[in-house]
Formats: C-alpha cells, structure tokens, sequence
C-alpha cells in the first residue's frame, strides 16, 4: 500500500521530496512553470507541518556532463518567486557542504539540489550517489511523476537507504486519476502513440493492448511499424533493434482485436533541420533520400476521425517533430481536435514529454 503524506508525522522533519522540474527553458529562462507549480502543495504540506524541505530533481539530458544551461538555478529562482520566500542552493547534491546545509535546515526552510543528471551515479542507478542523496532527509517522498518510469538513483536506489517513504499530492492526483479512468475506461479506449523510440513505450503499449478498441501510431516510432510490416520508408528513423518487438506487437494487436493504424502519408524532409517541409507522399512512396517528420493530411483525417468516435483517448508522444516549424501541424492538429472532443465529453489524458494534463 504506497503511503501519501497523510500517513507521516512530519513535524520537525527533514523530507527529501523527488520533483519532476524538467520543464521548457529558453536562454536558462523558464518558459513554463506548470510543473514547478504543480509541486507546490506538496512542498507547502511539509512546511505548514513544521518540516523542511530538500528537493531534488533532473532537467534535460546533460549525460553526467555539468551543462551551465540544463541548471537548476532558474528554477529556484522561479520557485522562490511563486512561493514568496527564499531558497537555498548547492551545486554538488552529495557534497558534504549540501548534506550539512541540508541537515541544519530550520522548519519551514527549502534547500534545492543541482540537477541531478549532471552526475552519471543518477541514471546509472549508482548505489553510493543514491545512498549520498538519501543523506539528506528523514522520510523520502517521491512527487515526480513525470519520472516515475525512470530507473534512476533519485527515485528508485533511493528508497533502499529509507525507513520511511510516500508520494506525495501531484504523485497521488495522477495515481487516482489514472486509475479511475483505466480500471472501467469509456469504449470506444484509443490510445494516440508517437514519439520517437518504442522501446521506453513497451509498458505501455501492453497495457493497452488488452483494453484498447485503437492505437493510432506516429512520430519516429510509426515508421519501425511501417518497415516491420514491409514498406520502403526512405531515410525515415528506424530502431532495426526493435524490429521484431514491432512485428510481435502487430500480431499482438491483430490477435486482440485492436485496430494498430499506421500513417498513410506523411510530411518529410531532408532531415529535420531541413526548413522545408516536402510531400505529402503517400507512404508507398516515400523518395529514397527523405524522411518522414510528421503525419500528412490524409492520416490526420482518419486519425482525428476516430478520436471523434471515441469516449477515452490516451495522448502519449507527439506526431511529428514538433519543436521545427513545418513538421509541428499533424501534433498541433490533433491536439486542436481533442479539444473540441473533449468540449462533446471524451476524457482525454495527455501524458509524456514536459506536460501531462487530464480532462
Ligand atoms: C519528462 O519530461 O518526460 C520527464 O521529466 C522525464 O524526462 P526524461 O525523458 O529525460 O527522462
């Protein structure tokens, strides 16, 4: 039975929260704070309680390389300002100097970490970095749901070193809600997958398969289907490892009466710096020297065409390249559509990337 807040005495307490704050920066600005917000009432539970709080999270993927533009200081600095009162800050999480800051905080004092990926021990899963981050508090609570599928140092080699442990109230809405929703979904269930790589998807993708009447695929992923099914892709990303594991998950759907639906056209371009976007081909005929970087205008017909049919729709991974202009329409349309769904009652979960939102 995983434990929420409620079930500790917090009083006079050092709590060592695990916070998702990986969130869109711009010239080391924050460019949207929702996931800093979110973190709020957990952290303001443990204060008004009498605790203190040591938060700790990761921002982008510096590879355990320090990366003056994936710090954390902006977000402190943000977190501050919402918060209305003054954080502390310690480049090295496991030094000695932020363990002690960490343990001579007062009731009520917040003390941030550096981002955690700046040290290779974190995605390593590295016993003694986990056991040095544990140093920091009496009870671990784990609030970063954004990671909970990662097994990193900050939110699984942690717990070993701790007594006690929890989540906390962002950990918990989106437990619950999830649940709610997944346990008895309204059918039509469609679950919308993109993104580039199956792999860290797996789980996913197997859950659904036994609940869900559509999987509508794109992204990168769409075309590791496409080639597994046979198809010329042209330069389209293909994982070759993952070939078979897209085949089986073809049969799989077939087997269960899912509809698996791959992209009839697409945008491409020479690469995806390539500022214009050429096509739309249709998938037999992608040019040899092009890859697809976002669903064409025919898949998105049939893709928002189901959407409107269905009751329950799982958003996880986006249609295209989005970030690049010219390869953002396929994702930026659907999201449009889901939101007049929505307006005519589908539940829609958004997950994956810097946001996740319910409906
Ligand atoms: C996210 O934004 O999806 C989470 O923070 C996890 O980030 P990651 O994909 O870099 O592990």
């Amino acid at each position: 039975m995983i434990k929420t807040l409620k079930a500790f005495d917090l009083e006079g307490k050092n709590i060592l929260i695990r916070v998702d704050f990986n969130v869109p920066m711009d010239n080391e600005k924050v460019t949207n704070n929702f996931r800093i917000k979110a973190a709020i009432p957990t952290i303001l539970t443990c204060l008004d309680a009498g605790a203190s709080v040591i938060l700790m999270s990761h921002l982008g993927r510096p590879n355990g390389v320090k990366d003056e533009k994936l710090s954390l200081i902006p977000v402190g600095e943000e977190l501050a300002s919402l918060m209305e009162i003054p954080i502390k800050f310690s480049e090295d999480p496991i030094s000695t100097d932020a363990i002690d800051t960490s343990l001579s905080l007062k009731p009520g004092e917040v003390h941030l970490l550096e981002n955690l990926r700046f040290n290779d021990g974190e995605k390593l899963n590295d016993q003694f970095f986990a056991s040095q981050l544990a140093r920091h508090g009496q009870l671990f609570i784990n609030d970063a749901f954004g990671t909970a599928h990662r097994n990193h140092a900050s939110n699984v080699g942690v717990v070993k070193s701790f007594k006690h442990f929890g989540i906390g109230w962002l950990m918990d809405k989106e437990l619950n809600f999830l649940q709610r929703f997944m346990i008895n979904p309204k059918p039509p269930l469609t679950l919308i997958l993109g993104g580039a790589k199956i792999d860290t998807k797996l789980g996913l993708i197997d859950q659904f398969l036994s609940k869900a009447d559509y999987i509508l695929v794109g992204g990168g992923m769409a075309f590791t289907f496409l080639k597994a099914k046979g198809k010329e892709v042209g330069a389209s990303l293909v994982d070759e490892e993952m070939l078979s594991i897209a085949k089986s998950i073809m049969n799989k759907a077939r087997i269960q009466n899912v509809r698996l639906i791959l992209p009839e056209d697409v945008i491409c371009g020479g690469s995806i710096d390539d500022q214009k976007p050429k096509g739309p081909f249709d998938i037999n005929s992608v040019p040899k020297n092009l890859m697809g970087l976002d669903i064409g205008p025919k898949t998105l017909a049939r893709y928002n065409g189901i959407l409107g049919e269905s009751k329950t729709v799982v958003w996880n991974g986006p249609m295209g390249v989005f970030e690049k202009k010219g390869y953002e329409v396929g994702t930026r349309e659907m999201g449009i559509h889901l939101v007049s769904c929505i307006a005519n009652g589908t539940k829609v979960i958004v997950g994956g990337g810097r946001y996740s939102f319910c409906t």
